[in-house]
């Protein structure tokens, strides 16, 4: 971060509790887009012909909002159909001073259309304003793997974890790897046909570096195969808070290291996430093809 934001961070046994909180939200939402995916998946687009949103995505929305608001009236809402919203209420908005409840009702949405097994309720509570790069960062973090049935989730200095269907937890940790060449990397691309055509030029430079590469077409899951160690890094450029915001504080409980480009902090710009073994390495290559992307923008 650029700057530490007004200092708001619950103490531990809170902070526990508000994980908590994120898990059960994220875990009540995910069974229902799942649950309600064979009777109501009507579409809409939002920025382009492939930039779709559900009824689903809606309603996930508003369950989780409402689930927030009744436990949590004091914080602010920041979801990703919010975004796509004229305008949303100011008094609920985020903002430095408060905390911010960043909410992606189904990260992975054409996953979902098309019934591909990598969609995602991510669910993450941050301090400082989610809308600034530079300004925020998570607290709280739960990304529920769909149709695995398992929630991801952290809290800051609390380790990383995933919680199965049954109850129990297993620990995550980041891959030990320590060789770029040898390494799994995840990546994906934008709704923008220009941008993605620049995203994919930047992958070409960067494929014969690594061991191959895998697009899920979730952000939040590959930042937690990052934490789980199933693949060894992970960058995009072009994601959004809402993208990134659980899942950065799950591969940083786990271990990883995440970024924007140039040491910048992450951003639409730009997200890196590794192991220590080979996020350096990582990083030094996407900062070499970064611009590629960036000329010409929009970057989101
Ligand atoms: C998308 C997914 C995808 C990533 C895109 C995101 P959405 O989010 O995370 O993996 O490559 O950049 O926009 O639209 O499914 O919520």
């Amino acid at each position: 971060m650029t700057e530490n934001p007004t200092p708001l961070v619950p103490d531990d046994a809170e902070l526990a509790r508000l994980e908590a909180l994120a898990v059960d939200v994220a875990a009540e939402a995910a069974r229902f887009v799942v649950d309600r995916r064979a009777v109501e998946l009507e579409v809409t687009t939002k920025s382009s012909d492939v930039d779709i949103v559900t009824v689903m995505d809606s309603r996930s929305q508003e369950l989780i909002a409402r689930r927030l608001r009744e436990a949590r009236p004091q914080d602010a809402f920041f979801g990703e159909e919010d975004a796509a919203a004229p305008e949303a209420p100011s008094d609920s908005g985020p903002g430095e001073g408060r905390l911010t409840w960043v909410v992606d009702p189904i990260d992975g949405t054409v996953n979902y259309l098309y019934g591909y097994p990598q969609y995602a309720v991510s669910v993450a509570l941050v301090e400082g304003d989610p809308t600034v790069p530079g300004r925020w960062r998570p607290i709280v973090g739960a990304v529920a793997d769909a149709v695995a049935g398992v929630v991801h989730h952290a809290r800051l200095g609390g380790g990383a974890h995933t919680r199965r269907a049954d109850g129990t937890e297993t620990g995550l940790a980041v891959s030990e790897a320590t060789d770029l060449a040898t390494s799994l990397v995840a990546t994906g691309f934008g709704y923008d046909a220009a941008k993605r055509r620049r995203q994919a030029l930047a992958l070409a430079e960067i494929v014969s570096h690594i061991r191959d590469i895998r697009r899920g077409g979730s952000a939040a899951l590959d930042l937690c195969h990052v934490a789980a160690g199933r693949v060894d890094g992970y960058y995009e450029m072009g994601i959004n808070p809402w993208d990134m915001a659980a899942g950065w504080l799950v591969v940083t409980e786990a271990g990883g290291t995440l970024t924007g480009a140039q040491g910048e902090p992450p951003s639409t710009d730009c997200v890196i996430a590794a192991g220590p073994g080979v996020y350096a390495e990582l990083a030094a290559l996407v900062d070499g093809v970064v611009d590629i992307v960036r000329e010409g923008t929009p970057r989101a």
